[in-house]
């Protein structure tokens, strides 16, 4: 097979194979065509590739398999041949005239993010890994732009109290925030709907903060993520976030529910009773925000407090980035292809391909789509 691995566009650093994982792909009898300094954000020079057998070409048009990190415009897909396949992390539920086009064009198109929270998949599951990274960046970016020290410090000219860092939904983001601000020596607490995060986030050493309700035995899917909770839920929520976020220095937002506007958590009069030089760190930024006066990509600033819309932590430590990222496509590709024979074998009744493949045939496959 043809695997073509295409620069990103825009602020994108990431790439999706790196060096090693092409080396693998070449090991798979796979032709492996790198566009040229599609690796270069992530520190892969084309050299790099060349040595391990790649060609530094575009390759968009005679590839059977794309890999890419982010969605391709459409001129990029118009490029792409009918029939081939395209691997990404597509965002779904927000690019359904996309989709369309993949369709149209008959490529059988797989959406990374989509990938289900099973054991079987978690080599494969990009979200984690990704945001597993935007959880540490979080709190290194939230420190930089906090004009105050992380640790307790005892000096000849006085102690320094550790800062107090509240974390907003401990799934993979959340729990990596709280691991990274308690190295960095804060004082940490977390909030989540679901109660298995209570475990969690103690094992880490933060507090676990939550409303005490009835509904929370019902705030989980089967698939482990969070529902969206009763507006009854969401009044005890807020009283619960007045009362604890004015002592607290900085906020790191990471809820999220799939498909749907993140929570809204924070509101203007939360910030207002924050301390001047406090930071609130907002990973949903682009899914509506966790605090409601967040814009993604920009930083706003209100009564002193400093609200920071995160969009691409992950593309900034696009090394470590991309070496996840590629071995969750490296796993993933390989249950696509005969182990022995190395010719493609897709089982379209596996629960891994039920849940990422969109488009096959020139029809919609997934249940989100039909
Ligand atoms: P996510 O990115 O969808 O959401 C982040 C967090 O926000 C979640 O913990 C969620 O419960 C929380 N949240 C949502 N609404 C909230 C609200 N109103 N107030 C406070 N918090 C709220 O979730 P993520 O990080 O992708 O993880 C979801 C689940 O999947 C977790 O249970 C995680 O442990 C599990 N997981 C399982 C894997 C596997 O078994 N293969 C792999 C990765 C994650």
């Amino acid at each position: 097979m043809k695997i073509f691995i295409p620069k990103e566009i825009n602020n994108e650093n990431r790439v999706a194979a790196t060096p090693d994982s092409v080396k693998k792909f070449i090991s798979m009898g796979h032709d492996v065509t790198i566009e040229p300094s599609a690796g270069s954000r992530s520190n892969f020079d084309d050299n790099m590739y060349k040595e391990v057998g790649a060609s530094i070409s575009d390759g968009s048009s005679s590839a059977d398999i794309i890999l890419k990190v982010g969605k391709p415009l459409s001129s990029e897909v118009a490029k792409y041949k009918d029939g081939s396949m395209l691997i990404a992390m597509l965002d779904p539920y927000n690019n359904r005239e996309l989709i369309d086009e993949l369709r149209i064009k008959n490529i059988t198109t797989f959406a990374m993010e989509w990938m289900p929270r099973i054991t079987r998949a978690q080599s494969m599951d990009v979200l984690s890994s990704q945001s597993n990274l935007s959880g540490y960046k979080a709190v290194i970016e939230a420190s930089s732009n906090f004009n105050k020290a992380m640790p307790m410090m005892m000096t000849a000219a006085g102690t320094i109290a550790p800062a107090k860092v509240m974390v907003f939904g401990a799934g993979v983001a959340g729990l990596q925030a709280i691991a990274t601000a308690k190295r960095l020596g804060a004082v940490v607490s977390a909030t989540d709907v679901r109660l298995a995060a209570k475990e969690q986030v103690e094992s880490l050493g933060g507090k676990f903060v939550i409303v005490e309700s009835d509904e929370l035995k019902d705030a989980e899917t089967a698939g482990g993520y969070a529902k969206e909770m009763s507006e009854d839920f969401k009044k005890q929520q807020a009283e619960l976030i007045a009362s604890t976020l004015s002592n607290q220095d900085i906020a790191i937002c990471t809820a999220l529910i799939p498909g749907k506007k993140a929570p809204t958590l924070i509101t203007e009069a939360n910030v207002k009773s924050m301390k001047p030089g406090s930071v609130i760190m907002d990973l949903a930024a682009q899914s509506g925000g966790n605090c409601e006066l967040s814009k993604p990509g920009e930083t706003v600033v209100v009564n002193g407090v400093s609200i920071i819309g995160a969009t691409d932590f992950a593309s900034d430590i696009s090394q470590d980035a991309s070496s996840l990222y590629s071995k969750n496509l490296l796993n993933f590709m390989s249950i696509l292809f005969d182990s022995e024979t190395n010719d493609l074998n897709i089982d379209w009744e596996d629960e891994i391909i039920v849940n990422t493949a969109l488009t096959k045939d020139g029809a919609f496959i997934h249940k989100e789509f039909i």
